[in-house]
């Protein structure tokens, strides 16, 4: 049996993964799940349902109550909270903070996890997130540690909002970067971690063509698969 494209890929926040997933995903031709997304949107439901993000039962009932999903338009993901595309609501900073509290939770991490393997059993697929690789794929045949200086990644958090004309401040941004990684990294259940078995691709000096090829180069050692040039899923 050939084993199923199956890519982990994980790292802390601003690392660029979701973007550089994206297009690796695309130029190999198969589906790319961005985990936080899902995450977002579990964080979401517990705001709408006005549950304090620390009353664990009340949060992992709300999660468990919700009904999120994805599906795949032109190849691309589309989040589902309750049946509405939530994939643009769940994109603010508030959001962000709010998925990082409701995931420190065991309960909404199973939810996750289990819907996550599900759709990775059947479908070549690439996963993002911060335990793919230690937790919802531990049999990845691809796993790669995407991560950079906390500088590095403010940084380039700065660009994006200036790029979209908001009002960002580097210091505050850096502060919330270190924030989000000391939460991500010190919860007790699956903390963000390396697995023993990724690869390590640290991006603080690299552009993004840069990390789609390193990533691309360890698809191909890695499995033999090469990517479709200039071609999107
Ligand atoms: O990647 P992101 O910023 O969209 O993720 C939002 C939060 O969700 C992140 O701070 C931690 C959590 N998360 C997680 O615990 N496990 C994942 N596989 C993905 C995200």
């Amino acid at each position: 049996m050939t084993q199923l494209l199956t890519i982990a890929v994980d790292g802390p926040v601003g690392a660029g993964k979701s973007t550089v997933s994206d297009e690796v995903a695309a130029r190999l031709g198969i589906l790319h799940l961005d985990t936080g997304a899902m995450y977002r949107a579990a964080g979401l439901a517990v705001s709408r349902r006005k549950i304090g993000r620390d009353d664990e039962a009340a949060v992992t009932a709300a999660v468990a109550e919700a009904d999120i999903s994805v599906r795949y338009e032109n190849g691309r993901q589309i989040t589902l909270l309750d049946g509405e595309d939530v994939s643009t609501a769940i994109r603010t900073q508030e959001a962000g903070a709010m998925a990082s509290a409701v995931s420190r939770f065991p309960g909404v991490r199973r939810q996750m996890v289990f819907l996550q393997q599900q759709m990775a059993k059947t479908t070549p697929m690439l996963l993002d997130g911060r335990d793919i690789g230690t937790v919802v794929l531990k049999d990845a045949p691809v796993k790669i540690y995407l991560t950079a200086a906390p500088e590095a990644r403010a940084m380039r958090r700065l660009r994006q909002l200036e790029e979209k004309g908001e009002k960002a401040d580097f210091a505050a941004i850096l502060a919330e970067v270190n924030a989000r990684d000391r939460q991500d990294m010190n919860r007790e259940i699956d903390p963000l971690r390396q697995a023993e078995d990724a690869v390590l691709v640290d991006s603080s000096e690299m552009d993004f063509e840069q990390m789609v090829e390193a990533i691309l180069r360890i698809v191909e050692e890695k499995t033999g698969v090469k990517a479709r040039k200039g071609v999107r899923a």
